[in-house]
């Protein structure tokens, strides 16, 4: 059985990441005996640069056809001023609605070597597992309508819709409820029902669903801006955060702070069934360090075990991959990002090379 990868590097330290996975993926080929056929695309400002377009149709086709497309990360100050159809972003976007990739899995696991990497105390932190459901295809990041106007007189308006439909709502709240179903069985769900219709009726929908069929799952309800604020006081009441496009976006950037590093955060996009997942890290093309060899690459690393248990059906290599990455950090292996006194800080690439030494002490 050989899977179908596409790999889509992107901007900024996303080709610096990619090559570390790469190197794992060569591994698990000729050590691990697991066979890949692997095409490479280009997305966001590299794919700008090279077709004047975020993402080609051709690309696109090729994902579709792809068991799973692993993904660096897009964007940069070099395409900062383009209009929001051609920016890099925008390529992102459209992967993700053009293959209905709705459910965004983003855990926060800290791992014990990286308690002190935290910066939170290590007994607020240690320990932690949690995982945040972000609605990935709707919300205000889609919504019509949306633009910028002018009024006259000086004065412009921007404008963007928030909007979310009962179906949209249910199917991502079913994969929070299954996922939380084989974790600590506990699901907070978190909007603004307070300020804004949308949020009223993704409250009325979740608990709708709660009741129809996870009855058996504990279901929390929480205003976004007290999640913000929790996630910092008291991490460890959570299990599963299900959550809209915007809050998810948000939370999750801080979750990883809990973690040590944005540099450690792995997600996993999932749509429909059949589709081919998207894995990328949470992080961005980090331009303050692109180029310098110190992005930490344990984010894609790790994105790539997601791909290998969520759609590659090889759950016992992703487990084996997670020890690797566990084994490099319990030997103080650490890229600039996650350092601490007595450590050894390391580049971009001498950290891929030492997951690589840890993964074969894992045979
Ligand atoms: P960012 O995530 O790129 O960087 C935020 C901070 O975290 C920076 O200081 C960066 O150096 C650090 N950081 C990020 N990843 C790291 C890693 N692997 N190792 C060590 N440090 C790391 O966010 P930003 O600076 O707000 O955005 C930069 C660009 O990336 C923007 O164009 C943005 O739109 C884009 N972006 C893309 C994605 C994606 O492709 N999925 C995600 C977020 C941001
Ligand atoms: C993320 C990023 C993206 C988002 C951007 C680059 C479109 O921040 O994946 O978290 O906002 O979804
Ligand atoms: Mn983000």
């Amino acid at each position: 059985m050989t899977h179908k990868l596409m790999i889509l590097p992107g901007d900024g330290i996303g080709p610096e990441v990619m090559a570390e996975v790469r190197k794992v993926l060569s591994w698990l080929e000729n050590d691990a005996g697991i066979a890949f056929e692997i095409e490479d695309g280009l997305i966001g400002g590299a794919s700008i640069d090279a077709h004047n377009d975020p993402l080609t149709d051709d690309t696109l086709d090729q994902c579709r056809k792809a068991d799973a497309i692993l993904l660096g990360a897009v964007g940069g100050p070099k395409w900062a001023d383009v209009d929001y159809n051609i920016r890099p972003e925008a390529g992102l976007l459209k992967l993700r609605k053009e293959l209905d990739l709705f459910a965004n899995l983003r855990p926060a696991i800290v791992f014990d070597a990286l308690v002190d990497a935290s910066s939170l105390k290590p007994e607020i932190v240690k320990g932690l597992d949690i995982l945040i459901v972000r609605e990935l295809t709707g919300g205000v990041y889609f919504g019509e309508p949306r633009g910028i106007e002018d009024l006259g007189n000086g004065q412009r308006r921007g404008f963007n819709t928030q909007t979310y439909t009962t179906s949209e709502i249910q199917r991502v709240g079913r994969v929070a409820f299954d996922l939380a179903r084989k974790r600590d069985n506990k699901v907070t769900s978190c909007e603004k029902a307070n300020v804004m219709e949308s949020g009223k009726l993704w409250r009325e929908e979740i608990t709708a669903l709660h009741k129809a069929e996870f009855s058996d799952v504990e279901l929390e309800h929480m205003y976004a801006d007290n999640c913000a604020m929790q996630l910092l006081r008291n991490p460890s009441q959570f299990d599963v955060i299900v959550t809209d496009n915007l809050f998810g976006d948000i939370l999750s950037d801080e979750a990883a702070m809990l973690t040590g590093s944005l540099g450690m955060l792995p997600s996993a996009s999932l749509g429909n069934p059949g589709s081919p997942g998207l894995y990328e890290p949470v992080h961005g093309s980090a331009p303050d360090i692109a180029g310098q060899g110190k992005a930490n690459p344990l984010a894609t690393i790790l994105s790539l075990a997601m791909a290998l248990r969520y759609s590659l059906n090889e759950g016992q290599t992703a487990n084996q991959l997670e020890q690797a990455v566990q084994g490099v950090l319990n030997n103080g292996t650490r890229t600039p990002d996650i350092m601490a006194p007595g450590c050894s800080e390391v580049s971009t690439s001498a950290m891929g090379d030492a997951l690589i030494r840890a993964l074969e002490k894992t045979l």
